[in-house]
């Protein structure tokens, strides 16, 4: 695969992470937001740890099917590190970051990663959900959702989350965080983040979720989701939650 010419925020994060799977562009592009920000490494890490405490509560729930979007990087304590009996199936927009994912995984019978644009989940090849999510719109799965709302609209976004309700079987669950307000007092690196990114209130999070219904863990700053210590000081840049779909 040769070198991308531009950064990708998964591979940043990958960076962050400790990972193997970045390029010298995306390092540059680190270097120049945590100049704009600080320290990203210890936040991304708490990200991920949400994301680990979350896949494993969706398994403990019985969960052994994941289709994970905005799905970034498959490493660094990523979903099918985390649910180690469960098939996953990663989606992305980004071709580059989704040729890395593929040649990560090659060999995996566990885990595939794919083309999806989490606001048309028609956009997934339904083989490979079918083989990787088998009980997609039968039985319950869970769909992750990191790392992705703060680049959509809150109209997409809502029509989005409800597509993935009407798609998945109830009992289903899904792990989804939102940006907050944190890059408001650091403009040039909010400027970096381009125009689509969104910044939002934690207010404005609920009705986001539309019919999914927050688990009674409530819609938190990441690092105190369900902690297993005293939980990480760092800057309240993601609120995350696990929400249910009901029977309806
Ligand atoms: C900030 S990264 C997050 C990666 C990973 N989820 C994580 O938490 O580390 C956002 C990812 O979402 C992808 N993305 C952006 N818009 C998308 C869309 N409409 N559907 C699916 N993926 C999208 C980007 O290509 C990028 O890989």
């Amino acid at each position: 695969m040769g070198e991308p010419d531009q950064p990708s925020t998964a591979r940043m994060i990958d960076f962050w992470l400790g990972g193997a799977h970045h390029f010298p562009v995306d390092v540059a592009a680190a270097g120049a937001f945590e100049q704009a920000y600080g320290p990203c490494a210890p936040v991304f890490r708490e990200l991920r740890e949400f994301l680990g405490r979350t896949v494993r509560a969706m398994a403990a729930h019985g969960v052994d099917g994941f289709l994970v979007f905005g799905a970034g990087v498959p490493t660094m304590g990523n979903v099918h590190e985390v649910a180690t009996d469960a098939t996953v199936l990663y989606t992305d927009v980004d071709p580059v970051t989704i040729r890395l994912g593929q040649s990560i995984l090659a060999g995996s019978d566990r885990a595939g990663y794919g083309f999806g644009d989490a606001t048309d989940i028609g956009t997934i090849d339904p083989a490979q959900l079918h083989r990787f999510v088998p009980g997609w719109g039968r039985r319950p799965v869970g769909v992750v959702f990191l790392g992705l709302a703060a680049f959509l609209d809150d109209a997409t976004l809502t029509r989005t989350l409800d597509e993935l309700y009407a798609g998945a079987a109830p009992g289903s669950l899904l792990a989804v965080d939102f940006d907050t307000e944190e890059l408001a007092g650091h403009p040039q690196a909010l400027a970096m983040m381009g125009p689509q990114f969104r910044m939002r209130p934690p207010a404005a999070f609920a009705p986001l979720l539309g019919r999914w219904a927050p688990t009674a863990d409530g819609i938190v700053p990441v690092a105190q989701w369900r902690p297993e210590g005293p939980p990480a000081q760092v800057p309240d840049a993601f609120h995350g939650v696990l929400a249910t779909r009901g029977g309806d």
